[in-house]
């Protein structure tokens, strides 16, 4: 995973600690209600689990895509819940052969949720059969080798697929098409984010005030995931320091401390940032050439790095690479080189 490149502040990287798990699950919110933010996507759910269960049928199957750490897990295990049906949580690299998934497949209970994590990772040979299966509650298999070989056809109890991903893009269209009801995450607004501070340290015993929560809030980077771990750290830094209750500027001193700046960027981001405008001259410049150059991998600069960025404005994705917008010229209090070639957004979206 994550490599030490020396480079990186040691003691704290918001990137790598939001790639792990840990013990995230115990302080979820159980129920829509509880769900803060996404209101697109709330009202939807809510919707398409009244109708399932007012005709005691599965729901349609649901894919949740969108940045790390903003709840795609989390509203996975909220739908079986509020369907009130068990939840079986497996992923797409886990599940290595076609039998893998029959197997669970065949398990589960009439209406279960199934969720499948990082559904773009799914084996091909693996995904074939899950076609039929979603579309028709139908189990193609072969049994056996050779001329023994025969196939038999298994029925299956009518069941819901949750898929989530961080790349939509790298999906196979007939996957896609059998979803009926896709779901975009997006970033959270400081308001949201502030009220999932609010939450989280009152669940922890916390004591905080809003402009509190509000300065973790802005830090960020409109990802609950991470408002969660700085709300964490924070509570050890004012115990530590005997602070009764965190106000602003405890918790901005705090996050200071950890490298994280006022705009929610980490010593990662900087790098990043500092690597294009120093190195290639504000771009364009490939994602692989940076991936080398910060000894990371393509996929974390995809996925956890540049969404931000992006969303920030940053950085434009072009068809010959990375380009640094003047925004970031301005973050980085750098001129922007003369002949600088910020990209036509609309023209030249790369995926
Ligand atoms: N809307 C929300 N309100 C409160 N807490 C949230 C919300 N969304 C996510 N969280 C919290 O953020 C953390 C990350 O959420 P989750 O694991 O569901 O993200 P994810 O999208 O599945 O991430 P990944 O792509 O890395 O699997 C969890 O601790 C969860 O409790
Ligand atoms: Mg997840």
């Amino acid at each position: 995973m994550m490599q030490e490149t020396g480079m990186r502040a040691p003691e704290f990287d918001p990137v790598a600690e939001g790639l792990e798990r840990g013990d995230e699950n115990t302080l979820r919110p159980l129920s829509i209600e509880e769900f803060i933010g996404q209101e697109k996507a709330r009202e939807n759910l809510r919707i398409f689990v009244t109708a399932a269960k007012q005709r005691a049928d599965a729901m349609d199957h649901v894919l949740l895509y969108g940045p790390p750490g903003l709840g795609k897990t989390t509203l996975a295990q909220i739908i079986a819940r509020e369907l009130g049906v068990g939840f079986r949580a497996t992923s797409g690299p886990v599940i290595a052969k076609s039998g893998d998934l029959a197997a669970i497949l065949t398990n589960l209970q009439p209406h279960d949720v199934l969720f499948i994590d990082e559904i773009h990772r799914l084996n091909p040979a693996v995904e074939e059969i899950l076609y039929p299966a979603m579309e028709d509650g139908k189990l193609d298999l072969v049994i056996g080798e050779g001329p023994a070989a025969r196939s038999v056809q298994i029925e299956l109890p009518p069941f819901t697929l949750v898929g989530a991903t961080t790349r939509s893009g790298l999906l196979t269209n007939p996957l896609r098409d059998r979803f009926g009801i896709p779901v975009r995450l997006e970033f959270y607004n400081a308001q949201e984010l502030t009220r999932i501070v609010l939450r989280l340290a009152n669940k922890l015993d916390m004591a905080i005030d809003e402009e509190g929560a509000l300065e973790i809030a802005n830090r960020s980077r409109g990802t609950p995931r991470i408002a969660g771990r700085l709300t964490r750290r924070v509570r050890d830094f004012a115990a530590v320091s005997e602070d009764a209750l965190v106000t602003a500027e405890i918790a901005d001193n705090a996050l200071s401390r950890l490298e994280v700046d006022a705009d929610g960027l980490d010593s990662m981001d900087r790098l990043y940032l500092n690597c294009i405008a120093q190195n290639y001259g504000g771009g364009p410049v490939g994602v692989d050439t940076i991936a080398a150059a910060l000894s990371e991998e393509r996929d974390v600069i995809e996925d956890v790095i540049e969404p931000y960025l992006l969303q920030k404005g940053f950085i434009q994705r072009t068809p010959r690479g990375r380009v640094l917008s003047q925004a970031a010229y301005g973050y980085m209090g750098l001129n922007p080189p003369r002949q600088a070639a910020f990209a036509q957004p609309s023209l030249l979206d790369e995926e």
